[in-house]
């Protein structure tokens, strides 16, 4: 039988883990589309915040981050337009019910322009083009309702892909968001998270992106800033840096080695 690796703290900037979900269960719900894969999360919360703090995710889905903060020991609130268990409220987004500077990390997974549809609600922002349909406008509001409820100090997650759709113009979406969370937040770093979903599966869909000399959607971006410029917060101790490499005593005078001049 299948084994899954255990769940580790990723430590470059490509992350990878090759399930939805990680251990025996499940976290947020495998058939609600566009859901989180939760060892994203789990990597967040492990980094950047510590047991008891509060983390909010607007736009919760199908609650992957409260099924993550409970593994974890913090306290997740989870908002969406289209609540799918009931400890998640009801809210849009760009008006959350919840205090300014009262909570220790936000992580978010937005719709990707209008790649999926959800509620069908006017306020989902599911709805809005990102070529021209108002779908940063929306998201430069999330990303300041969610600088506002922000403590100074504490961290956001952004996990979002770019959009290519056939006979549309390619949408950098990652970059935008980028330019938008860099006017409130500073940022941290940027990863790329491998995509392990079905769609890379296929053969059928390479031979596609192949003949059509278009590529599928390899990664998705994970944006990490923080809120003010206070010194980054590390809940967990880093290991000692291995002692520096001696650097080699000068020559004697006369012994120096003339510089190479290099050519450009
Ligand atoms: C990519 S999904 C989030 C998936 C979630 N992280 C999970 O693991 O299940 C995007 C979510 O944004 C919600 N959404 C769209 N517009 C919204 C708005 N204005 N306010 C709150 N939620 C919104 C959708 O209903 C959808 O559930």
């Amino acid at each position: 039988m299948y084994k899954k690796p255990k769940l580790e703290l990723q430590t470059t900037t490509l992350w990878e883990y090759p399930s939805q979900h990680y251990g025996e269960g499940m976290q947020g719900n495998k058939n609600y589309k566009g859901a989180t894969p939760s060892f994203v999360i789990w990597n967040l919360l492990q980094r950047y915040t510590k047991k008891g703090d509060k983390v909010v995710d607007p736009m919760c889905g199908s609650g992957t981050t409260l099924d993550v903060c409970r593994d974890l020991g913090r306290q997740g609130f989870g908002f969406d337009l289209q609540p799918q268990r009931p400890e998640i409220v009801r809210a849009d987004a760009r008006h959350l019910p919840l205090e300014s500077a009262s909570v220790d990390f936000v992580f978010v997974d937005p719709p990707y322009s209008t790649h999926l549809k959800y509620s069908g609600l006017p306020e989902c922002i599911g709805e809005l083009d990102a070529d021209g349909g108002g779908y940063y406008e929306a998201m430069e509001q999330v990303i300041a309702e969610m600088h506002r409820v922000l403590k100074p100090g504490g961290h956001v997650g952004l996990y979002v892909s770019d959009s290519w759709r056939q006979d549309h113009p390619f949408c950098a979406i990652g970059f935008e968001l980028f330019a938008q969370l860099r006017k409130h937040f500073t940022p941290v770093d940027i990863i790329a998270v491998v995509r392990n979903n079905r769609t890379m599966k296929h053969d059928h869909w390479h031979k596609s992106a192949a003949l059509g000399n278009y590529y599928l959607r390899g990664f998705n971006y994970l944006f990490i800033m923080r809120q003010g410029d206070a010194a980054p917060v590390s809940p967990r101790r880093a290991p000692k840096p291995p002692p520096l490499t001696p650097v080699a005593p000068p020559l004697p005078r006369g012994k120096q080695r003339k510089k190479k001049k290099h050519r450009i």
